[in-house]
């Protein structure tokens, strides 16, 4: 299989169709704040001549790669290195003060599932690293070996959604004394071994909300999205669109938080008729969120937990 076969792009159609009537006219820009392997961005290079892109990604691996397959648009696509809610100071120092189009494909991409020794596969050994971008911050077997353990409870239960964190947290900080913790597998068994029969027989594998967990906290990754999404839709134009792919329930609570929000109006309760200024300035393109069909699922199984969310810019902030 072919390396671009692997990491086919989640719902790409119903993101055309959601950006499409925003992206038409000769000088839209639409920024993919996830570029990954790319496969978002070169449908949309593809679908919309008359568009530029600006591509942002943390992990230079993904930037490398994506690079060279984005290399036949030339000037058209423009990839930078960045967090993405360091949107807005990448937009100015492009000289874009709005955009047409936002695109974020959340979470950890196939290529850095596949990559073994990054350590974000609980399915395979390897050092427990987890870092999105490895030139920064600090790895998942820090976070292990060195949180205090009500810190880490806290962490697997919010960010792993995990019953049995006391249970594991337990477990962990009695190894860790023995000897700190450094690859994948000898947590994976540690975990396997503390949960209970009847919590091993629901959900997959056990080790999975750990590992989510984990590297949410690695990557500090809901901080990310938080401050990522309004900036991103402060930054759209007035008839510009925006769609989110989430694929857990944080992410995509933070995503339906912020458009409910600008979809809503800020007028004090009770005003006859609501002036210009507390207006809706988002509209919903998306009932609640839509999930990928049985087919794609079928053949990505990686699509089945996505979330899509879409909203489009109605109105000016009036101060
Ligand atoms: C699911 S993948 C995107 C896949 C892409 N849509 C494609 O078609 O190939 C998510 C990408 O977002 C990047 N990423 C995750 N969090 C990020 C953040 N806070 N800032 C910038 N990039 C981030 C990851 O490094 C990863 O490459």
């Amino acid at each position: 299989m072919s390396s671009n076969a692997r990491h086919v792009p989640v719902m790409l159609q119903r993101c055309l169709d959601m950006l499409a009537p925003a992206l038409t006219e000769p000088g839209a820009v639409v920024v993919d704040c996830t570029l990954g392997a790319g496969g978002h961005s070169e449908a949309l290079l593809k679908a919309f001549p008359e568009a530029r892109l600006v591509a942002l990604d943390r992990d230079p691996t993904a930037l490398k790669l994506a690079g060279e397959r984005l290399a036949p648009f030339g000037e058209r696509a423009t990839l930078v290195r960045a967090v993405y809610h360091e949107l807005p100071e990448v937009l100015e120092r492009l000289g874009i003060p709005r955009v047409q189009g936002v695109l974020f494909d959340l979470g950890v991409s196939s290529m850095q599932l596949d990559e073994a020794d990054r350590g974000f596969a609980y399915a395979q050994d390897a050092p427990l690293d987890m870092r999105m971008d490895q030139t920064t911050g600090i790895s998942a077997a820090e976070v292990l070996n060195t949180y205090p353990p009500g810190e880490l409870v806290r962490i697997l239960r919010a960010y792993g959604e995990e019953k049995q964190a006391k249970r594991i947290v337990s477990a962990v900080v009695r190894e860790r004394e023995k000897e700190p913790f450094s690859n994948s597998a000898r947590l994976v068994e540690l975990i396997r071994d503390a949960l209970p029969q009847a919590a091993k027989r629901t959900g997959g594998n056990p080790a999975k909300r750990t590992f989510q967990a984990l590297r949410i906290e690695v990557n500090a990754e809901l901080a990310s999205v938080e401050a990522a999404i309004p900036a991103a839709v402060a930054s759209l134009a007035v008839g510009g669109r925006i769609a989110v792919l989430s694929y857990q329930s944080l992410e995509d609570r933070i995503v339906k938080g912020v458009f409910a929000a600008g979809a809503a109006t800020t007028a004090p309760p009770g005003l006859p008729v609501v002036p210009e200024r507390y207006q809706p300035r988002l509209k919903l393109l998306t009932r609640g969120a839509e999930l990928p069909t049985e087919e794609e699922i079928a053949e990505n199984r990686r699509a089945a937990p996505a979330r899509l969310r879409g909203a489009e810019r109605i109105r000016e902030d009036i101060p």
